[in-house]
């Protein structure tokens, strides 16, 4: 018998989708347990909210340490968790060669828009800026660049009917809570392997 995945998961700020992806453990959607919740922030709500929920938690500031010996420590503190898989959510880090090379195709992400469009910080207003008329959010395994590994599961939203950046932001922010939680369940029970820039499921 295959054992229960061990999720981690880094989170820097609110975690509402750090949340999505506890309550789809918590119901078994997701056939998994969180095994490690990682803040780079001490006091992020989203590591309160770990807390309060009973979650094994640990703040690794990132001040004052290189990008590499902060990731070395998250890895090592990871590793002592039994992790395999490590979900981003809201992670506002670059991961470096160090720590993708130490999970090898075991990261995922959410990202809000629809990638390649608008990758990196403030991709909501990026899309609204642009004029968009449809945007999104994707999940995708992590590579040591910027929004682009593998591509996982997307969903649209329109942008019309919203009058900001804002409103297009929460419309995404919904689909983000449905979309991670489905694509992880995926990753988790079905055989998939990366083929080029797609994860081919089946
Ligand atoms: C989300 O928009 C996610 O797509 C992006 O960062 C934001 C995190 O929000 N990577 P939350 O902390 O999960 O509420």
């Amino acid at each position: 018998m295959t054992r229960t995945a061990r999720l981690g998961i880094l989170l820097s700020g609110r975690g509402s989708n750090f949340q999505a992806l506890q309550r789809a453990v918590a119901s078994g959607d997701i056939e998994a347990e969180i095994a490690l919740v990682v803040s780079n922030v001490e006091g992020a709500p989203g590591i309160e909210t770990a807390r309060s929920l009973g979650l094994a938690t640990v703040a690794i500031p990132h001040e004052g340490r290189k990008r590499r010996e902060h990731d070395l420590l998250v890895v090592e503190a990871l590793r002592e968790a039994e992790v395999d898989w490590i979900c981003l959510a809201g992670y506002m880090r670059i991961l470096s060669p160090a720590f993708v090379e130490a999970f090898p195709e075991r990261i995922v992400n959410i990202h809000p828009s629809l990638l390649p469009s608008f990758p990196g910080l403030h991709a909501q207003e990026q899309a609204w800026d642009y004029g968009v008329r449809v945007s999104g959010c994707t999940v995708h395994l992590v590579d040591d660049g910027l929004d682009s590994g593998p591509i996982v599961a997307q969903a649209t939203v329109p942008v019309d009917g919203c009058a900001d950046a804002e409103e297009l932001s929460a419309r995404i922010l919904s689909q983000e809570h449905v979309l991670y939680p489905r694509a992880m369940g995926r990753l988790l029970s079905e055989r998939w392997r990366v083929a080029g820039r797609r994860v081919v499921f089946g």
